[in-house]
Protein backbone atom coordinates (compact mmCIF):
# COMPACT_ATOMS: atom_id res chain seq x y z
CA UNK A 1 0.00 0.00 0.00
CA UNK A 2 2.86 2.36 0.60
CA UNK A 3 4.58 2.19 -2.99
CA UNK A 4 2.73 4.99 -4.68
CA UNK A 5 2.87 7.08 -1.29
CA UNK A 6 4.52 10.32 -2.69
CA UNK A 7 6.87 12.94 -0.50
CA UNK A 8 4.82 15.40 1.22
CA UNK A 9 5.84 18.81 0.81
CA UNK A 10 7.57 20.72 3.24
CA UNK A 11 5.93 22.10 6.49
CA UNK A 12 6.43 26.60 5.37
CA UNK A 13 7.62 27.26 8.91
CA UNK A 14 8.98 24.16 10.66
CA UNK A 15 10.85 22.83 7.35
CA UNK A 16 12.99 25.44 7.69
CA UNK A 17 13.68 24.47 11.31
CA UNK A 18 14.91 21.66 9.64
CA UNK A 19 17.13 22.68 7.01
CA UNK A 20 18.43 25.63 9.47
CA UNK A 21 19.64 22.53 11.83
CA UNK A 22 21.12 20.89 8.68
CA UNK A 23 22.94 24.09 7.61
CA UNK A 24 26.82 23.76 8.87
CA UNK A 25 27.43 27.60 8.54
CA UNK A 26 28.31 28.81 11.59
CA UNK A 27 26.81 31.88 11.21
CA UNK A 28 23.68 30.76 9.95
CA UNK A 29 20.59 33.15 11.11
CA UNK A 30 17.24 31.75 11.47
CA UNK A 31 14.26 34.00 11.36
CA UNK A 32 11.68 31.58 10.46
CA UNK A 33 9.95 29.71 12.78
CA UNK A 34 8.29 32.07 15.90
CA UNK A 35 10.69 30.93 19.04
CA UNK A 36 11.72 33.70 20.84
CA UNK A 37 15.93 33.59 21.31
CA UNK A 38 17.93 35.59 24.00
CA UNK A 39 20.81 38.23 22.41
CA UNK A 40 22.55 35.31 22.95
CA UNK A 41 20.69 33.14 19.99
CA UNK A 42 19.18 30.81 22.98
CA UNK A 43 15.61 30.11 23.77
CA UNK A 44 16.02 30.52 27.37
CA UNK A 45 13.79 28.27 30.23
CA UNK A 46 12.51 31.33 32.27
CA UNK A 47 13.55 31.53 35.62
CA UNK A 48 9.61 31.37 36.90
CA UNK A 49 9.05 27.64 34.37
CA UNK A 50 12.12 26.43 36.47
CA UNK A 51 11.15 27.26 40.26
CA UNK A 52 7.67 26.13 38.91
CA UNK A 53 9.31 23.01 38.14
CA UNK A 54 10.68 22.45 41.44
CA UNK A 55 7.32 22.99 43.18
CA UNK A 56 5.74 20.68 41.09
CA UNK A 57 8.64 18.05 41.41
CA UNK A 58 8.44 18.09 45.20
CA UNK A 59 4.69 17.67 45.64
CA UNK A 60 3.82 15.54 42.70
CA UNK A 61 2.06 12.59 43.65
CA UNK A 62 0.53 10.58 40.35
CA UNK A 63 0.97 10.39 36.41
CA UNK A 64 -3.04 9.51 36.60
CA UNK A 65 -4.94 10.95 33.72
CA UNK A 66 -5.92 14.51 33.64
CA UNK A 67 -10.00 14.99 33.06
CA UNK A 68 -11.00 15.29 29.36
CA UNK A 69 -11.16 18.97 29.95
CA UNK A 70 -7.53 19.39 31.90
CA UNK A 71 -6.65 20.59 35.32
CA UNK A 72 -9.58 22.71 36.83
CA UNK A 73 -6.90 25.05 38.38
CA UNK A 74 -4.87 25.66 35.14
CA UNK A 75 -8.39 26.75 33.54
CA UNK A 76 -9.03 29.43 35.88
CA UNK A 77 -6.04 30.78 35.88
CA UNK A 78 -6.20 31.07 32.29
CA UNK A 79 -9.63 32.57 32.29
CA UNK A 80 -8.29 35.43 35.18
CA UNK A 81 -5.19 35.78 32.14
CA UNK A 82 -7.60 36.24 29.48
CA UNK A 83 -10.49 38.64 31.25
CA UNK A 84 -8.63 39.76 34.33
CA UNK A 85 -9.59 38.65 37.85
CA UNK A 86 -13.15 39.28 38.90
CA UNK A 87 -14.58 40.03 34.73
CA UNK A 88 -18.02 39.37 34.91
CA UNK A 89 -17.47 37.16 32.51
CA UNK A 90 -16.08 34.88 35.06
CA UNK A 91 -18.12 35.93 38.21
CA UNK A 92 -21.60 34.87 36.06
CA UNK A 93 -20.06 31.74 35.10
CA UNK A 94 -20.49 32.58 31.56
CA UNK A 95 -17.02 30.65 30.17
CA UNK A 96 -16.14 26.81 30.31
CA UNK A 97 -12.34 26.13 29.19
CA UNK A 98 -10.56 22.93 28.20
CA UNK A 99 -6.89 22.74 28.53
CA UNK A 100 -5.83 21.35 25.35
CA UNK A 101 -2.38 20.34 24.15
CA UNK A 102 -0.88 23.78 22.49
CA UNK A 103 -2.86 26.53 20.55
CA UNK A 104 -2.90 24.34 17.83
CA UNK A 105 -4.55 21.63 19.34
CA UNK A 106 -7.43 24.05 20.67
CA UNK A 107 -8.22 25.19 17.29
CA UNK A 108 -8.36 21.62 15.97
CA UNK A 109 -10.72 21.31 18.53
CA UNK A 110 -12.39 24.45 17.91
CA UNK A 111 -12.77 23.12 14.27
CA UNK A 112 -13.81 19.87 15.15
CA UNK A 113 -16.53 21.30 17.32
CA UNK A 114 -17.99 23.55 14.38
CA UNK A 115 -17.25 21.32 11.52
CA UNK A 116 -19.56 18.86 13.90
CA UNK A 117 -22.31 21.35 15.21
CA UNK A 118 -22.29 24.01 12.80
CA UNK A 119 -21.96 22.42 9.52
CA UNK A 120 -22.38 25.04 7.47
CA UNK A 121 -20.70 27.53 8.94
CA UNK A 122 -17.76 28.55 7.35
CA UNK A 123 -14.38 30.18 8.90
CA UNK A 124 -13.12 33.61 7.49
CA UNK A 125 -9.32 34.23 8.02
CA UNK A 126 -7.45 37.21 7.69
CA UNK A 127 -5.18 37.78 4.47
CA UNK A 128 -2.80 37.01 5.28
CA UNK A 129 -2.79 34.51 8.01
CA UNK A 130 -0.46 31.96 10.44
CA UNK A 131 -0.05 29.14 7.20
CA UNK A 132 -1.33 26.33 9.58
CA UNK A 133 -4.59 28.22 10.29
CA UNK A 134 -5.54 26.79 6.98
CA UNK A 135 -4.20 23.49 7.31
CA UNK A 136 -6.05 22.74 10.72
CA UNK A 137 -9.44 24.16 9.86
CA UNK A 138 -9.39 22.59 6.08
CA UNK A 139 -8.50 19.64 8.32
CA UNK A 140 -11.48 19.69 10.81
CA UNK A 141 -13.99 19.71 7.52
CA UNK A 142 -14.09 23.40 7.76
CA UNK A 143 -14.41 25.44 4.55
CA UNK A 144 -11.67 28.36 4.59
CA UNK A 145 -12.51 32.21 3.08
CA UNK A 146 -10.42 35.76 3.22
CA UNK A 147 -11.22 38.89 5.06
CA UNK A 148 -9.13 41.91 4.21
CA UNK A 149 -6.59 42.65 6.66
CA UNK A 150 -3.21 44.35 5.36
CA UNK A 151 -2.34 47.40 3.29
CA UNK A 152 0.32 46.12 0.68
CA UNK A 153 1.42 50.09 0.40
CA UNK A 154 1.65 50.96 3.91
CA UNK A 155 2.21 47.75 5.67
CA UNK A 156 -0.14 48.60 8.11
CA UNK A 157 -3.68 47.13 8.82
CA UNK A 158 -6.39 48.21 6.44
CA UNK A 159 -8.84 48.68 8.48
CA UNK A 160 -11.90 50.28 6.27
CA UNK A 161 -11.19 46.65 3.82
CA UNK A 162 -11.25 44.72 6.80
CA UNK A 163 -14.66 45.83 8.15
CA UNK A 164 -16.33 46.29 4.66
CA UNK A 165 -15.16 42.41 4.30
CA UNK A 166 -16.62 41.64 7.64
CA UNK A 167 -19.64 43.28 6.53
CA UNK A 168 -19.95 40.50 3.86
CA UNK A 169 -19.70 37.48 5.98
CA UNK A 170 -23.07 35.55 6.12
CA UNK A 171 -24.76 35.18 9.54
CA UNK A 172 -24.06 31.77 11.89
CA UNK A 173 -19.90 32.07 9.53
CA UNK A 174 -16.88 31.89 11.86
CA UNK A 175 -14.37 34.72 11.86
CA UNK A 176 -10.70 34.01 13.41
CA UNK A 177 -9.47 36.99 14.80
CA UNK A 178 -5.63 37.27 16.49
CA UNK A 179 -6.11 38.20 19.89
CA UNK A 180 -2.84 40.18 19.38
CA UNK A 181 0.31 40.39 17.93
CA UNK A 182 -0.91 39.08 14.90
CA UNK A 183 1.04 36.81 12.69
CA UNK A 184 2.61 37.20 10.05
CA UNK A 185 2.32 40.87 10.10
CA UNK A 186 2.58 42.35 13.65
CA UNK A 187 -0.16 44.62 12.62
CA UNK A 188 -3.05 45.22 15.30
CA UNK A 189 -6.48 47.30 15.40
CA UNK A 190 -6.64 49.44 17.88
CA UNK A 191 -8.63 49.52 21.15
CA UNK A 192 -11.18 51.53 19.50
CA UNK A 193 -11.03 49.46 16.33
CA UNK A 194 -12.20 46.26 17.96
CA UNK A 195 -14.92 47.73 19.49
CA UNK A 196 -16.08 48.66 16.08
CA UNK A 197 -15.50 44.83 14.80
CA UNK A 198 -17.27 43.30 17.84
CA UNK A 199 -20.47 45.77 16.76
CA UNK A 200 -20.42 44.62 13.47
CA UNK A 201 -19.69 41.02 14.44
CA UNK A 202 -22.88 41.07 17.14
CA UNK A 203 -25.17 43.25 14.62
CA UNK A 204 -24.69 40.25 12.13
CA UNK A 205 -24.51 37.56 14.39
CA UNK A 206 -20.99 35.70 13.52
CA UNK A 207 -19.01 34.34 15.89
CA UNK A 208 -15.74 35.25 16.94
CA UNK A 209 -13.12 32.61 17.32
CA UNK A 210 -9.85 34.62 18.81
CA UNK A 211 -6.58 32.74 18.52
CA UNK A 212 -4.68 34.46 21.54
CA UNK A 213 -0.73 33.03 21.19
CA UNK A 214 1.16 35.88 22.49
CA UNK A 215 -0.14 37.86 25.06
CA UNK A 216 2.44 39.85 26.62
CA UNK A 217 4.63 40.41 23.73
CA UNK A 218 2.91 43.95 22.42
CA UNK A 219 2.46 46.30 25.15
CA UNK A 220 1.88 44.13 28.40
CA UNK A 221 -0.13 41.30 29.75
CA UNK A 222 -3.57 43.79 30.38
CA UNK A 223 -3.00 45.71 27.88
CA UNK A 224 -3.07 42.69 25.44
CA UNK A 225 -6.42 41.84 26.28
CA UNK A 226 -8.13 45.45 25.99
CA UNK A 227 -8.50 43.84 22.09
CA UNK A 228 -10.64 40.98 23.53
CA UNK A 229 -12.45 43.28 26.34
CA UNK A 230 -13.72 45.54 23.40
CA UNK A 231 -14.95 42.82 21.61
CA UNK A 232 -16.71 40.94 24.77
CA UNK A 233 -18.42 44.14 25.75
CA UNK A 234 -20.94 43.32 22.26
CA UNK A 235 -20.07 39.57 21.47
CA UNK A 236 -22.05 37.11 23.99
CA UNK A 237 -20.53 34.04 22.01
CA UNK A 238 -17.18 33.56 21.40
CA UNK A 239 -14.27 31.27 21.31
CA UNK A 240 -11.00 31.67 22.10
CA UNK A 241 -7.39 29.22 21.58
CA UNK A 242 -5.12 30.41 23.90
CA UNK A 243 -1.43 29.31 23.73
CA UNK A 244 1.74 29.28 26.39
CA UNK A 245 4.07 28.81 24.12
CA UNK A 246 5.76 32.41 23.78
CA UNK A 247 4.95 33.85 26.71
CA UNK A 248 5.67 31.09 28.94
CA UNK A 249 8.41 29.12 27.02
CA UNK A 250 6.84 26.21 27.13
CA UNK A 251 6.86 25.59 23.34
CA UNK A 252 7.74 21.90 23.51
CA UNK A 253 4.72 21.21 26.36
CA UNK A 254 2.14 21.70 24.48
CA UNK A 255 -0.03 24.26 26.60
CA UNK A 256 -3.13 25.59 24.91
CA UNK A 257 -6.60 25.78 26.14
CA UNK A 258 -10.13 26.76 24.13
CA UNK A 259 -12.39 28.89 26.36
CA UNK A 260 -15.84 29.15 25.40
CA UNK A 261 -18.16 31.84 26.33
CA UNK A 262 -21.56 31.42 26.03
CA UNK A 263 -24.80 33.59 27.11
CA UNK A 264 -25.65 31.46 30.26
CA UNK A 265 -23.54 29.09 32.66
CA UNK A 266 -25.81 26.41 31.30
CA UNK A 267 -24.97 27.03 27.55
CA UNK A 268 -21.58 27.29 28.79
CA UNK A 269 -21.62 23.82 30.20
CA UNK A 270 -23.56 22.32 27.15
CA UNK A 271 -21.34 23.54 24.50
CA UNK A 272 -18.11 22.51 26.74
CA UNK A 273 -20.03 18.80 26.59
CA UNK A 274 -19.71 18.69 22.85
CA UNK A 275 -16.30 19.94 23.08
CA UNK A 276 -15.50 16.98 25.01
CA UNK A 277 -16.55 14.83 23.01
CA UNK A 278 -14.18 15.75 20.45
CA UNK A 279 -11.62 16.28 22.68
CA UNK A 280 -11.83 12.42 23.93
CA UNK A 281 -11.67 10.87 20.13
CA UNK A 282 -8.33 13.48 19.25
CA UNK A 283 -6.00 12.76 22.13
CA UNK A 284 -8.28 11.72 24.98
CA UNK A 285 -7.11 14.30 27.33
CA UNK A 286 -4.63 16.83 27.28
CA UNK A 287 -0.67 16.15 28.73
CA UNK A 288 -0.22 17.77 32.16
CA UNK A 289 2.92 18.89 32.37
CA UNK A 290 2.94 22.59 31.34
CA UNK A 291 -0.60 23.17 32.56
CA UNK A 292 0.86 22.73 35.76
CA UNK A 293 4.14 25.05 35.36
CA UNK A 294 0.93 27.80 34.21
CA UNK A 295 -1.06 26.89 36.85
CA UNK A 296 1.80 26.67 39.53
CA UNK A 297 3.02 30.24 38.27
CA UNK A 298 -0.53 32.37 38.21
CA UNK A 299 -1.75 31.04 41.24
CA UNK A 300 1.17 32.34 42.98
CA UNK A 301 1.33 36.29 43.84
CA UNK A 302 5.29 36.41 44.21
CA UNK A 303 5.80 33.96 41.30
CA UNK A 304 3.26 35.50 38.40
CA UNK A 305 4.65 39.22 39.51
CA UNK A 306 7.97 37.99 38.43
CA UNK A 307 6.86 36.39 35.43
CA UNK A 308 5.13 39.71 34.12
CA UNK A 309 8.79 40.92 34.48
CA UNK A 310 10.26 38.21 32.19
CA UNK A 311 7.53 38.59 29.58
CA UNK A 312 8.12 42.44 29.84
CA UNK A 313 12.02 41.24 29.65
CA UNK A 314 11.07 39.58 25.97
CA UNK A 315 8.79 42.23 25.25
CA UNK A 316 11.84 44.95 25.36
CA UNK A 317 14.35 42.74 23.37
CA UNK A 318 11.76 41.92 20.77
CA UNK A 319 11.27 45.69 20.55
CA UNK A 320 14.60 47.03 21.22
CA UNK A 321 15.54 44.71 17.80
CA UNK A 322 13.03 46.38 15.38
CA UNK A 323 14.45 49.66 15.94
CA UNK A 324 18.04 48.26 15.62
CA UNK A 325 16.91 46.73 12.77
CA UNK A 326 15.65 49.95 10.83
CA UNK A 327 18.33 52.09 12.21
CA UNK A 328 20.93 49.66 10.69
CA UNK A 329 19.59 49.53 7.30
CA UNK A 330 19.27 53.13 7.27
CA UNK A 331 22.94 53.19 8.36
CA UNK A 332 23.71 51.03 5.53
CA UNK A 333 22.20 53.10 3.01
CA UNK A 334 18.99 50.56 2.33
CA UNK A 335 16.57 53.02 0.49
CA UNK A 336 13.22 50.46 1.03
CA UNK A 337 11.18 52.20 3.52
CA UNK A 338 11.43 49.42 6.69
CA UNK A 339 10.10 51.98 9.43
CA UNK A 340 6.94 50.38 9.63
CA UNK A 341 8.00 47.45 11.54
CA UNK A 342 8.64 49.46 14.51
CA UNK A 343 5.05 50.25 15.19
CA UNK A 344 4.20 46.44 14.44
CA UNK A 345 4.55 43.99 17.22
CA UNK A 346 5.21 40.66 19.03
CA UNK A 347 7.49 38.23 17.03
CA UNK A 348 6.49 38.89 13.44
CA UNK A 349 6.86 41.68 10.61
CA UNK A 350 6.36 41.45 7.21
CA UNK A 351 9.72 42.88 5.98
CA UNK A 352 8.28 43.06 2.28
CA UNK A 353 11.23 40.77 1.05
CA UNK A 354 10.15 38.36 -2.76
CA UNK A 355 10.21 34.96 -2.32
CA UNK A 356 13.12 34.87 -4.54
CA UNK A 357 15.05 37.66 -2.53
CA UNK A 358 14.34 35.03 0.55
CA UNK A 359 15.28 31.91 -1.32
CA UNK A 360 18.75 33.92 -2.18
CA UNK A 361 19.27 34.98 1.59
CA UNK A 362 19.03 31.20 2.29
CA UNK A 363 21.44 30.11 0.23
CA UNK A 364 23.96 32.90 -0.02
CA UNK A 365 23.92 34.00 3.58
CA UNK A 366 22.28 30.54 5.45
CA UNK A 367 19.55 33.41 6.84
CA UNK A 368 16.08 31.58 7.30
CA UNK A 369 13.19 33.30 6.73
CA UNK A 370 9.73 32.03 5.93
CA UNK A 371 8.79 32.45 2.09
CA UNK A 372 6.13 34.98 2.26
CA UNK A 373 8.59 37.51 3.51
CA UNK A 374 7.35 36.44 7.38
CA UNK A 375 10.44 37.71 9.71
CA UNK A 376 10.76 36.88 13.20
CA UNK A 377 12.11 39.66 15.34
CA UNK A 378 13.16 38.01 17.77
CA UNK A 379 15.65 35.95 15.94
CA UNK A 380 17.79 38.89 15.40
CA UNK A 381 20.38 39.95 18.03
CA UNK A 382 22.91 42.99 18.31
CA UNK A 383 25.74 40.68 16.97
CA UNK A 384 23.80 38.91 14.23
CA UNK A 385 22.30 42.38 13.07
CA UNK A 386 24.86 43.80 10.58
CA UNK A 387 25.47 40.58 8.89
CA UNK A 388 21.88 40.37 8.53
CA UNK A 389 21.20 43.55 7.43
CA UNK A 390 24.18 43.74 4.94
CA UNK A 391 22.81 40.73 3.35
CA UNK A 392 19.48 41.91 2.96
CA UNK A 393 20.95 44.90 1.53
CA UNK A 394 22.57 42.78 -1.43
CA UNK A 395 19.68 40.98 -2.14
CA UNK A 396 17.08 44.17 -2.73
C1 LIG B 1 5.08 30.31 13.99
O1 LIG B 1 4.16 30.89 13.41
O2 LIG B 1 6.24 30.30 13.55
C2 LIG B 1 4.80 29.64 15.30
O3 LIG B 1 3.48 29.84 15.68
C3 LIG B 1 5.23 28.22 15.33
C4 LIG B 1 4.44 27.32 14.44
O4 LIG B 1 3.99 26.28 14.92
O5 LIG B 1 4.27 27.62 13.25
Amino acid sequence: MFEKVQVAPADPILGLSELFKADPNPEKINLSVGVYQDNNGKTPILETVKEAEKIIYGSEGSKGYLPMTGDPVYCATTQELLFGEGHDIITSKRAATAQCPGGTGALRVAGDYLHLLHPDAKIWLSDPTWANHNTIFKAAGLQCEKYAYRNPKTNGLDFDAMLASIKQIPAGDVILLHGCCHNPTGIDPTPEQWAKIGAVLAERGILPLVDFAYQGLADGIEEDRQGLLELVKHVKQLLICSSYSKNFGLYCERTGALTVVADNPEQAATVMSQVKLRIRYIYSNPPAHGGKIVATILSNKELKARWIEEVAGIRNRINEMRHLFVKTLKEKGVDQDFSSIIEQRGMFSFSGLSKEQVLRLRDEYSIYIVDSGRINVAGMTTSNMDKLCEAIKSVL
